[in-house]
């Protein structure tokens, strides 16, 4: 087996980690028997910099063909953050319909919660983002600009065809875990749009009778987060309500440096991209000093998609051993090892 796969380190961190997620691929392939070809783009800021743009013209051709796609993390200061994310991300996550993101926080072993008394059999959910329409679009506009009645509209966009298929992917995800899923709404106040969803998500759910569904309005479902990880399996939601649920589960499993994240398509016509949750860090970039678990753990979930079962398996084990034996931790969880140790730590871990 060996596998194509299209890498863009992006900008600040993401260059320091992908070198790590891909050294980890790496060992896990020499133990599982397969190959991996990289292919390396260096579409980030730095090419917006030279190009001005973040990508080549036909650069979702350019990854198509790919296996997968392996991403770190973009965004620098010399671009505003809404072209770096449209102009690349976004256009990868719609061009290729990866309609799916899907994000997973489960507590590791070695990993202390910042909830006070949690262990690891208390956070295990995965959050299932609705990444290709909602409330990230374009529609809209400002009128009467530079008067005082200056006046924005943001529409928001729901399909009854992304919503529903969304919604079953969330359905067929719980039935391999532990059959229940909680959907965030806020039909108390999106008075058009979030009753929608609630009607399709009793559609859907009367098609899973052996599937518990209950839902919570956004507000208090990130209180529940909180207070109340232990209830949650799946948790579905629009593009805006994931995105934010997507940040903090990850945080109450510990730290976002640790979070991987898939953008993907169900239908395996394209390939699907797997990333780190964070950004680019500008904060702790060139300092050697990023943790690079996340792009190790989206490695994990890369090979899983592929259907490398037992290496993902692996990536994932490797990472609790080397963190609750006392290996090399960096800063944010608490220790001071680099980057390229932590890393490194990991795939010995797993030779
Ligand atoms: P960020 O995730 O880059 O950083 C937030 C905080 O977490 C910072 O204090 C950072 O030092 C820390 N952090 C993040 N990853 C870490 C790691 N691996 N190890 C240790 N500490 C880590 O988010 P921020 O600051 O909001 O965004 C920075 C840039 O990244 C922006 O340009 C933004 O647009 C971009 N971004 C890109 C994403 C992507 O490529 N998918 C996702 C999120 C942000
Ligand atoms: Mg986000």
């Amino acid at each position: 087996r060996n596998y194509d796969i299209a890498v863009i380190a992006g900008d600040g961190i993401g260059k320091e980690v992908v070198p790590e997620g891909q050294r980890v691929v790496e060992a896990a392939a020499r133990r599982f028997g397969f190959s991996v070809d990289w292919k390396e783009h260096d579409w980030s800021c730095d090419y917006y910099a030279r190009h001005g743009r973040m990508m080549p013209e036909d650069g979702v051709e350019q990854v198509r063909g790919s296996h997968a796609i392996f991403l770190g993390a973009v965004g620098w200061p010399n671009v505003p953050d809404h072209i770096s994310t449209w102009d690349l991300i976004l256009r990868l996550r719609r061009e290729l319909n990866l309609y799916v993101a899907l994000r997973p926080a489960r507590l590791l072993k070695g990993i202390t919660s910042p909830l006070a008394g949690r262990d690891a059999k208390d956070i295990d959910f995965v959050i299932v983002r609705e990444n290709s329409e909602g409330e990230y679009s374009s529609a809209g506009g400002i009128l009467y600009q530079g008067t005082p009645e200056e006046l924005v509209i943001q529409e928001s966009v729901f399909s009854r065809r992304a919503t529903d298929r969304i919604l079953r992917y969330a359905f067929e995800l719980a039935r391999t875990r532990r059959n229940k899923v909680s959907l965030a709404t806020k039909s108390n106040g999106i008075k058009i749009a979030m009753p929608y969803w609630d009607e399709r998500f009793a559609a859907v759910a009367a098609e899973y009778p052996d599937v518990e569904a209950n839902k919570f309005h956004i507000d208090i479902l990130t209180a529940h987060f909180v207070n109340h990880p232990d209830w949650f399996d799946v948790v579905v939601g629009s593009n805006l309500f994931g995105d934010i649920l997507s940040d903090l589960g990850p945080a109450v499993a510990g730290s976002i440096g640790i979070a991987p994240s898939g953008n993907i398509d169900p239908t395996r016509t394209n390939p699907s991209m797997f990333e780190p949750v964070h950004g680019s860090a500008p904060d702790i970039a060139g300092q050697g000093i990023a943790n690079p678990i996340g792009q190790i753990w989206a490695g994990a979930m890369m090979l899983e998609h592929l259907g490398e079962l037992e290496a993902a398996r692996a990536i994932e084990t490797a990472i609790e051993t080397v963190l609750s034996q006392g290996g090399p931790r960096t800063r944010d969880l608490g220790g001071s090892a680099g980057t390229i140790e932590a890393g490194k730590a990991i795939a010995d871990a797993l030779a």
